[in-house]
């Protein structure tokens, strides 16, 4: 692969949502900020092949399959298929780097940290080379890859790299005549399967934690967007990871997936995705081995909207927060509840703001909307959006596809929708705004929480009393006050109720990747 490196482009600074939409704004006014590069232009894709002990390997069944640009619907490579039997060689290898005395094992805890490190800093020097990936493979827009995945991907590595040393246990003072501490280890072989929305992101996400704390991991990508982590493998193999400490099984979630779910010889599955293979795999570790699981699956997150909030700023939110990356997030502020008085005043606002959205080739300036990652995502949202109109919402704007070639939707906003209505309860994972009209804010608390999911929630107000109470009776992991989908890797992220078990990032995802172990020896005499 021929890769040009941008001259001093690369930008660590953390950047949450809120001031990517603000740095999108400026580099989209202003197309030659040098913040955001071109993309590179005859990416040439060298690894498309499963890395198991820092080495490339066919697949043991011979099969490959199509990787697909969504924007133009044309095949950028061929990937090799992982299966069962290619689990099993890749966590053959990691059980092997997990052995007591291995190189991994015996490594100090602050060289686990520096290998993150400097796994960061490649990065870093490559951050143009993978926000273009990201952007060909997963559709997403490059100023955005590059500002704010890519961005936040170092830093979430860094976060975890400093970790690595200080994930440490308690000295208790126990019963008896005792000397007693715990000590957090590694669990050991840790599966994590990745979703197609944040390819880069999520494989940090899961690396990160799991290799910080000294485990040792087979990650298998989404199969719509294998490029990125691939590209990571070359680089895991030259910050100096030791062989099997990390491996990579492209392939499909019914196969590969499901090998790593129900596996014998892994201890720990971290998934994210959708809450339907969330309950297989969490099935599947019930019925193999008991291996412990963390899940971070879908949400249908309630936005509320008080009459008394800053109303430019809530409808600037409340837009980004569902349009941003075409809808596809876990957290997409998917049901916005607004107070009635301002309700009429918020719609025009929103349809106004919605009409703004700029479609296109995501690698091309100027664009802000992307297309969707593939024809059956596009499919699900075009028959939603097909729902809401024949339920009775009134369509605001869009409502169909865009163009003719790619996975593009419309922006599309809906009015006078209903808690019944099927675009009101079901994860949509497209460009698509439901908008509702509240009177009282018991009515809003109790229809917010009547949902099986839980992942986030926003709540805008001036008033305090009215942000805490309304926050603390929201069932939700996550709850932004005046702005919406603000991430940093020092908070806990996860879902109540149906949107997962377990945290991620944080120090609670951290322990995440620990089992915990009490120590208690006998000693002659209590010390006092
Ligand atoms: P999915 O849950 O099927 O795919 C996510 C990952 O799970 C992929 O790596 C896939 O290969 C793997 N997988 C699929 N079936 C599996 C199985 N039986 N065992 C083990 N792994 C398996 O999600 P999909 O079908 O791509 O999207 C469906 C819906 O899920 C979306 O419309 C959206 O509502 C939701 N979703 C939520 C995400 C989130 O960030 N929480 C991410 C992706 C999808
Ligand atoms: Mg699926």
């Amino acid at each position: 692969m021929q890769i040009k490196r941008s001259k001093g482009s690369s930008r660590t600074k953390l950047l949450s949502l809120s001031s990517v939409f603000q740095e999108l704004k400026t580099a989209m006014s202003s197309p030659s900020q040098p913040e955001v590069p071109a993309p590179l232009d005859n990416l040439e894709i060298q690894y498309t092949k499963i890395f198991i002990n820092n080495e490339w390997h066919d697949s043991v069944s011979g099969k490959k399959f199509p990787v697909i640009n969504p924007a133009t619907e044309e095949v950028i490579c061929h990937v090799e298929e992982g299966d069962k039997a290619d689990v099993d060689k890749a966590v053959k290898a990691a059980r092997q780097a997990f052995q007591i005395g291995s190189p991994w094992r015996t490594m100090d805890a602050s060289e686990r940290g520096r290998l993150l490190f400097k796994l960061a800093d490649l990065i870093e020097r490559d951050h143009l080379l993978l926000a273009t990936l990201e952007a060909i493979n997963g559709g997403k827009v490059f100023a955005s890859s590059y500002l704010f995945d890519i961005a936040a991907c170092i830093k979430a590595l860094k976060y975890c790299a400093g970790w690595a040393d200080k994930v440490h246990g308690q000295t208790i003072p126990s019963d008896g005549d005792s000397f007693t501490y715990t000590r957090r280890e590694p669990i050991g072989v840790c599966g994590q399967i990745i979703p197609w929305n944040f390819p880069l992101l999520m494989f940090i996400w899961k690396i990160g934690p799991a290799l910080g704390c000294g485990n040792t991991v087979i990650v298998k990508p989404a199969e719509q967007t294998p490029l990125t982590a691939l590209y990571m493998a070359s680089l895991i193999k030259e910050a100096g990871f030791p062989p099997g400490v990390v491996n990579i099984v492209p392939g499909y979630g019914p196969t590969a997936g499901a090998a790593i779910s129900s596996h014998m010889d892994i201890d720990k599955v971290a998934f994210t995705g959708s809450t339907q293979v969330g309950k297989l795999i969490k099935e599947a570790a019930g019925k193999s081995n008991l291996k412990r699981v963390t899940l971070e699956l879908g949400g249908k997150s309630p936005c509320i909207v008080f009459a008394d909030a800053d109303l430019d700023t809530a409808v600037e939110f409340a837009h980004n927060g569902v349009f941003y990356h075409q809808g596809q997030c876990c957290v997409a502020a998917s049901r916005l509840f607004v107070e009635e008085s301002i309700y009429d005043e918020f719609v025009r606002r929103s349809v106004e703001r919605a009409k703004k959205c700029v479609l296109g080739n995501p690698l091309n300036t100027g664009i802000n909307q992307g297309p969707q990652i593939d024809k059956e995502q596009h499919e699900k949202i075009l028959d939603l959006i097909e729902s809401g109109k024949k339920e009775g919402a009134k369509l605001e704007c869009g409502g169909g596809r865009w163009g003719n070639k790619g996975y593009f939707v419309q922006p599309t906003v809906f009015s006078n929708v209903t808690d019944d209505m099927r675009i009101a309860k079901e994860e949509i994972f497209g460009p698509v705004q439901q908008i509702m009209k509240f009177k009282s804010l018991d009515d809003v608390i109790k229809r917010a929480n009547n949902t099986s999911y839980g992942l986030a929630a926003g709540v805008f107000t001036k008033d305090v009393d009215k942000a805490i109470t309304v926050s603390s009776a929201l069932q939700a992991g996550v709850v932004w006050v005046n702005c919406y989908m603000m991430l940093s890797p020092q908070c806990p992220f996860g879902g109540f109720k149906m949107s997962g078990n377990g945290r991620e990032l944080g120090e609670h995802g951290i322990y995440e990747y620990t089992e915990l172990k009490t120590v208690i020896m006998k000693i002659s005499q209590k010390n006092s």
